[in-house]
C-alpha cells in the first residue's frame, strides 16, 4: 500500500522480457476492436465471419445447481437447464454469435471482466494496475509465461520435486532447472536464498535465474502447501534478487482443513467454510465460489480416505526427529518390536489431490543386495523395478523421476540417496478401490521386505 492507502502500482518488469516478445508489434487487425465495440459502428473493416454461417442454433445443457451437494459415490439429482441463443434476446447477453466469433487478443470481455472481479474479492491483489488475461488452462499460461520471459539456456527455478508437463515447455529451448529443496511445507526459502547468494561462484559468468515456477498449494507431486511466513520469505529473496515469481495455483480452492482421525471426527463441516458461506450471502456472489467449496469438500473427504485407509493397512507411527515427514509407516502388526522397521514416511496432505511418500530402503533386503553388488544407482534400480511390482500386483503410482527437475539437455537431478518416492493421487478412485489398491501396496512391502514376513501380514 502507498501513503495514502491506496494500492501502489505495479513495479516495471519489463526489463525481464525476451529478446522475441520486445521485437513483437501488436497486430493492427486486433487494434481495431475497440472501435467495433463503439455504439452505431458500421464495419467494413475486419473480415469477421457473418454469425448465420455459425453451424449451431441454440445450446442448451443441464448443469448441477451450484449448491448441489456432490458426495463422493452419490448422485446429484438437482439441476437446472442452462441455454445460449444464437442472437440476444431480451436480457440474456451471452451468445452463440457472440461467444463464437473472433475477439480482440485477450479473449472475451465478459468472461475477463467477471474473473477480474472473482479476482478482485478472492485475491485481493496488492497492487493497482493488475490485469487479467484468459487462458487456456494452467499449462498453456504457463507456456505464456516462459515464452515471454525466457531465453534460450536461461536457469529456471523450480521445487525438487516438480510437475512435469511444467518443464516439458522449457525444456526443448535449452533451458534447464535449478531446484529448490522443499519439505511439507513447500520449497525451503533458506535453500533459495543459499542458491541465490553463491550463484556467482556455483555458476561463474552464467546470467542469474530471473524466473521461478511454485505450485504454492497442494503442490504436485508432494502435496506441500507453503506456509505464509515461507510466502513472505520467498517474495523478500526474489525482490532482492530480481526474480519473478509465477505461481502455478490449480488447487487454491483445494485447501483442506487439518486431516482428523476417524475417532475423533464429529462430522460437521469445519468452521472455516460456514464463515465463508456466509461471506458468500454477504455478497450475494456466484455460485462459482458455492461450487469450488463443494469441490473442495469432496477433496477433503477423499484426502480423509486416503489417510484414514493408509492408517488402517500399515501401523503409523509418529516420525520423530530424523525425518522430514511427520509420520512413519511400519508393517501392521509389527508386534513386540520397538524399533519396528520404517517402510515409508509421509504428512498429510494440506491441500491438492496427492499423498507422496518416501520409501526409506536403508533395511530393504533387496537394496542392501544391489548396495553390496556394486551396483551404481542401487536406489533407481531398485524403484524401477519395485514400481514394475507394484503394476505386477495391479497398483499403479507414479515414481519419483517422473517429477524429477531437469537441469540439463537429456539430464535430471539426482535426489537423495537410499529412498524413494511414489505420488498416490486420492482424486479419481472409490473408497473400496482405494482400499485394495492401499492393501496390494502394503502386500508389495512386505514381500520386499522379506525379513518382515514374521509379522505374519502378507
Ligand atoms: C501443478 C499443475 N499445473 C497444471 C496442471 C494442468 O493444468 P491445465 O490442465 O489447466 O493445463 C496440473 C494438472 O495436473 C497441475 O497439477
Amino acid at each position: 500500500m502507498s501513503s495514502n492507502n491506496e494500492p501502489r502500482k505495479a513495479i516495471d518488469l519489463s526489463h525481464h522480457v525476451n529478446k522475441m516478445s520486445r521485437s513483437r508489434g501488436a497486430s493492427p487487425l486486433k487494434h481495431i476492436f475497440q472501435y467495433l465495440a463503439e455504439p452505431g459502428m458500421i464495419s467494413l473493416a475486419g473480415g469477421l465471419p457473418h454469425p448465420s454461417l455459425f453451424p449451431y442454433q441454440q445450446l442448451d445443457l443441464k448443469v448441477y445447481t451450484p449448491d448441489a451437494k456432490i458426495t463422493p459415490g452419490e448422485a446429484v439429482n438437482s439441476s437446472m437447464a442452462l441455454s445460449l441463443p444464437q442472437y440476444a434476446n431480451g436480457n440474456q447477453l451471452n451468445t452463440l454469435s457472440k461467444a463464437l466469433q473472433y475477439y480482440s487478443g485477450r479473449g472475451s470481455p465478459t468472461l475477463t471482466a467477471l474473473f477480474y472481479d472473482f479476482t478482485a474479492r478472492i485475491m485481493r491483489p496488492g497492487y493497482a494496475n493488475w490485469q487479467v488475461l484468459l487462458n487456456s488452462g494452467s499449462t498453456d499460461g504457463w507456456s505464456k509465461v516462459v515464452n515471454l520471459f525466457c531465453e534460450p539456456g536461461d536457469y529456471i527455478i523450480v521445487e525438487e520435486h516438480t510437475f512435469p508437463s511444467a518443464q516439458a515447455l522449457w525444456a526443448p529451448m535449452g533451458c534447464k532447472g535449478v531446484a529448490v529443496k522443499m519439505d511439507k511445507d513447500g520449497m525451503i526459502p533458506e535453500d533459495l536464498e543459499r542458491i541465490m547468494e553463491n550463484w556467482a561462484t556455483s555458476h561463474p559468468g552464467i546470467k542469474r535465474p530471473h524466473l521461478l515456477y511454485t505450485v504454492p498449494v497442494g503442490q504436485n507431486p508432494t502435496g506441500s502447501t507453503l506456509t505464509w511466513e515461507r510466502k513472505k520469505a520467498i517474495y523478500e529473496i526474489c525482490v532482492t534478487y530480481d526474480i519473478i515469481i509465477c505461481e502455478d495455483d490449480p488447487y487454491y480452492f483445494l485447501q483442506l482443513p487439518q486431516y482428523v482421525a476417524p475417532s475423533e471426527r464429529s462430522g460437521e463441516a469445519p468452521q472455516g467454510v460456514a464463515i465463508i458461506e456466509e461471506l458468500l450471502v454477504t455478497w450475494g456472489q456466484d455460485g462459482y465460489l458455492r461450487w469450488l467449496l463443494g469441490i473442495r469438500e469432496n477433496y477433503g473427504i477423499r484426502r480423509d480416505w486416503i489417510v484414514d485407509i493408509v492408517r488402517d493397512v500399515f501401523d503409523v507411527l509418529p516420525a520423530g526427529d530424523d525425518y522430514d515427514n511427520d509420520f512413519i509407516a511400519v508393517i501392521k502388526g509389527h508386534g513386540k518390536d520397538t524399533n519396528p522397521v520404517p517402510l515409508f514416511s509421509f504428512s498429510y496432505p494440506k491441500g491438492g489431490m496427492f499423498l507422496y511418500i518416501k520409501v526409506h530402503l536403508g533395511q530393504n533386503p533387496d537394496f542392501k543386495a544391489l548396495k553390496d553388488a556394486g551396483e551404481e544407482e542401487p536406489d533407481e534400480k531398485w524403484t524401477r523395478e519395485f514400481w514394475q511390482e507394484l503394476i505386477q500386483e495391479k497398483i499403479l503410482v507414479t515414481p519419483h523421476w517422473f517429477y524429477a527437475p531437469v537441469v540439463g539437455p537429456g539430464e535430471e537431478k539426482k535426489k537423495e540417496p537410499d529412498v524413494a518416492f511414489f505420488r498416490l493421487a486420492f482424486s479419481y478412485e472409490s473408497r473400496e478401490d482405494m482400499y485394495i489398491g492401499v492393501q496390494r501396496l502394503a502386500k508389495a512391502f512386505g514381500k520386499s521386505w522379506q525379513n518382515l514376513t514374521d509379522y505374519n501380514v502378507v
